[in-house]
C-alpha cells in the first residue's frame, strides 16, 4: 500500500503548530475526559495550598488527545514556568543535568515521549523525581567522587503513547497517572465549535455534528479537518460550513463517518482476503500494508479497535464481524477460522 499524507492520521504534522492558539490554557477550556480533570483540579488546589509542588504526573494516550495541551494547563493552572523537552533530545546525561539545575521552585518540567529515554538518563531523572537531586560523578578512574547537587522541587510530567514499555522503576516514581481515552461524540463536537469560533470560522450544527463523528474521537484529528472544510466551503463559495460541504468534503478526502480513511480501509480488506479475517501476527499484517509495525500499532490499531472493527488475540489481529459490514463484504458462514461471532 502506498505511503499518501493523511489528514485523519492523528500524529502531528507541520500544519497543526499553528494551533497553538487552539491550545486550552486552563482546565476550564479543556473539554472531555472529566473524572481525570475533576480529580487533577483537586490534587493542584491541595498542592497549591500547601505551598508545595505538584506530584510528578504520568500522561498516558493516542497521539493528538491532549497529553502536551495538559501539562501545559497544569504549569499555567499552578501559575509556573513550563519547561519542555522530549527523550530523544536528551542524548547526554549533560542535556538533562542543565535543564534541571535551571528549574525555579515548583516548575512544571514536560519530557515527551518518555518511553524512548537512554538508560543512564533514566537513571539520574530517578533520583531528581525522589530526592530532588543529582548525582555528578567527577574526575576519574580512582580519583572519581559523585557529588550530589541538589535541585528545586519541580513536578515532573511525562507523557507516552506506549504505557506499556516504561520501566516500572519510572511508573512508580509517578504520584498521578491520568490515561487518555478518544472524546466521546458530545466532546468532540464542543472541541469543534470552539475551534471554529477561536478561528472565526461559520459552522452549521448539523455540519459541526458529522465532522465531530468523522474524526476519530481526537481533537487534533478534528481541528485539522475543519481547516479543510473551510477551505472547501471558500472554494465554493459558501459562507458557512453546511452539512452539504461536510458531506462532499470528506468523500473527496476518502473519510467516511467513522472517520476512516482508505488506509484503514485497506488493513481491514487485506486482514479479510488475505488472511481469511485473521488471526494475522502484527509483523506480517504491517508488511503487507507497507508500514512499520510501529506505526501500526500506534497510529492504526487504537482506533480501528475502538471503533470495534480489529481484536488484538494472542494468536494475533482479527477483524470483527462489524468490519466485514463496514465493507461491505459478507462474513463467511459457519465459523471459520477468520470470522469473530459472537
Ligand atoms: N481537551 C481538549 N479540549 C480542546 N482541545 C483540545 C483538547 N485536547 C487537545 N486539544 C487540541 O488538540 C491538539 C492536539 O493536542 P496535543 O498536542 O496536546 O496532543 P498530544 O496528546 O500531546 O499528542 P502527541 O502524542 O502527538 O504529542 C491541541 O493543539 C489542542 O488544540
Ligand atoms: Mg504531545
Amino acid at each position: 500500500m502506498a505511503k499518501k499524507e493523511s489528514l485523519v492520521r492523528p500524529e502531528q504534522i507541520k500544519e497543526d503548530e499553528r494551533d497553538m492558539t487552539l491550545r486550552p490554557k486552563y482546565l476550564s477550556e479543556f473539554i472531555g475526559q472529566k473524572g481525570m480533570k475533576e480529580n487533577l483540579s483537586v490534587f493542584i488546589s491541595a498542592a497549591k495550598q500547601r505551598g508545595e509542588s505538584l506530584d510528578h504526573l504520568f500522561l498516558i494516550g493516542p497521539p493528538g488527545l491532549g497529553k502536551t495541551t495538559l501539562a501545559q494547563v497544569v504549569a499555567n493552572e499552578l501559575d509556573t514556568d513550563f519547561v519542555q523537552t522530549s527523550a530523544p533530545a536528551l542524548d547526554k546525561p549533560k542535556d538533562l543535568v542543565g535543564l534541571l539545575t535551571n528549574l525555579k521552585k515548583g516548575d512544571v518540567f514536560f519530557i515527551d515521549e518518555i518511553h524512548r529515554l537512554k538508560p543512564a538518563i533514566e537513571e539520574l531523572l530517578y533520583i531528581a523525581m525522589e530526592d530532588y537531586g543529582i548525582d555528578w560523578v567527577v574526575g576519574q578512574g580512582p580519583m572519581a567522587r559523585t557529588l550530589r547537587i541538589a535541585i528545586n522541587p519541580f513536578t515532573l510530567v511525562g507523557a507516552t503513547t506506549k504505557a506499556g514499555i516504561v520501566s516500572s522503576p519510572l511508573i512508580s516514581r509517578f504520584g498521578i497517572t491520568c490515561r487518555f481515552s478518544f472524546y466521546g461524540q458530545e466532546d468532540m463536537e464542543a472541541i469543534v465549535m470552539r475551534s471554529a469560533g477561536l478561528l472565526e470560522i461559520k459552522i452549521e450544527n448539523d455540519a459541526a455534528s458529522l465532522l465531530a463523528k468523522s474524526s476519530r474521537g481526537t481533537p487534533r484529528v478534528v481541528n485539522r479537518l475543519l481547516r479543510r472544510m473551510r477551505d472547501f466551503a471558500q472554494f465554493s463559495g459558501e459562507k458557512s460550513i453546511t452539512l452539504s460541504v461536510v458531506r462532499s468534503g470528506l468523500s473527496r478526502l476518502e473519510i467516511d463517518d467513522l472517520g476512516l480513511e482508505k488506509q484503514d480501509r485497506d488493513i481491514l480488506k487485506i486482514i479479510i482476503e488475505r488472511y481469511k479475517g485473521g488471526p494475522v501476527g502484527a509483523d506480517t499484517l504491517a508488511i503487507s500494508i507497507g508500514e512499520s509495525v510501529e506505526t501500526l500499532e500506534d497510529y492504526y490499531e487504537p482506533y480501528l479497535i475502538q471503533a470495534g472493527l480489529l481484536q488484538r488475540t494472542a494468536r494475533g489481529r482479527m477483524v470483527t464481524t462489524l468490519a466485514y459490514g463496514r465493507l461491505g463484504i459478507t462474513p463467511p458462514a459457519g465459523n471459520g477460522e477468520g470470522s469473530l461471532f459472537q
